[in-house]
């Protein structure tokens, strides 16, 4: 992160590169609050993808699209390892700009009777429900907005936190037994939507990536410092238990809590999918 105090802003750039893909990349996400008066995206994204055998910049893509792909791809990979299978009933808190993604990545991941949604703002709530379960009818999933956090995670199986705040939005004592939580949106150490409270009841904490959770997330951090968790309690990151290294769900009344960040790596292998299919089909724009 290189801050611009001249014009109230900040770049932040994200670089990875996946030797088995032979692909380096580069995603480049800059914040500028002030131009949202100026009719300006107040964070304009892009992702640079790199020919990892030449070094030449295969493609760039655009970045918001592809950072709500691989968080929810990230939410979704979390409940497809770790969610019981017969889970039901979802929970989404927060309707922004990650929102559509992951709701959509727990309805991929099991066959969800309803999803209930909350944010801050009840009629705005309304529409997005209104608006997604148009989108998304395919799954046959009722998408419907709750009042309340309580209203939302009362009986759910499957519960994502995709908001900026900093003081818990669920009430952790009220998860029941056998949930599976992402909580995706703490990534500064004064940040904290999950309820301590649910990480003394879960079983299982996982990562998706315990060194980029650990250097930012108030999330697991503000527990780790006032005594409420040790890192005893971290069972690890999902690439482990993807890899048969680390356990994952051992009974179905186990609450589970995985905690994201986004890391470089995500960045690169979905823009790496949507760059293959573009060339497949002969869509995009070439430049030489
Ligand atoms: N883990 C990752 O890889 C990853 C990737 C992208 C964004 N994020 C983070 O996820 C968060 C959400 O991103 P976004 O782009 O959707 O943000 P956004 O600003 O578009 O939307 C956030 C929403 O959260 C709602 N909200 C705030 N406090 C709430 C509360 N207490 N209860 C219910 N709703 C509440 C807001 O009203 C808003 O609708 C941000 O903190 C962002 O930095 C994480």
């Amino acid at each position: 992160m290189i801050p611009a105090p001249k014009h109230e802003g900040a770049f932040l750039f994200m670089p990875a590169y996946v030797a088995d893909l032979d692909t380096a990349s580069i995603k480049i996400v800059n914040i500028f609050p002030k131009n949202i008066d100026k009719g300006m995206p107040s964070a304009p994204a892009q992702v640079l993808l790199v020919d990892g055998t030449n070094g030449l910049i295969t493609a760039v893509l655009d970045g918001t699209y592809v950072t709500q792909l691989r968080t929810g791809a990230a939410s979704g990979a979390a409940f497809d390892l770790l969610a019981r299978k017969d889970a039901k009933k979802g929970a989404l808190i927060g309707t922004g700009g990650q929102a559509a993604a992951q709701l959509e990545a727990m309805m991929v991941a099991r066959r969800l009777e309803v999803v209930k949604v909350y944010d801050l703002n009840l009629e705005r709530t309304k529409e997005f429900a209104a608006r997604m379960q148009e989108e998304l009818k395919a799954y046959g999933t009722r998408v419907e907005a709750a009042e309340s956090s309580d209203e939302a995670i009362e009986d759910a199986d499957l519960i994502v936190t995709v908001t900026p705040s900093s003081k818990p939005v669920f009430d952790g004592s009220k998860v029941k037994k056998g949930a599976t939580l992402s909580c995706v949106g703490s990534y500064q150490h004064h940040m904290q939507e999950m309820d301590p409270v649910v990480l003394t009841r879960a079983s299982k904490i996982y990562f998706d990536s315990e060194e980029a959770v650990l250097s930012e997330a108030g999330d697991i951090l503000i527990p780790l410092e006032d005594g409420t968790i040790t890192k005893a309690d971290f069972t690890g990151d999902l690439g482990a238990v993807i890899l048969g290294s680390v356990p994952g769900r051992e009974d179905d009344d186990e609450i589970i809590v995985f905690k994201t960040v986004g890391i470089g790596t995500q960045d690169l292998v979905t823009a790496k999918c949507i760059y293959d299919k573009a060339i497949h089909r002969g869509i995009g724009t070439s430049w030489d």
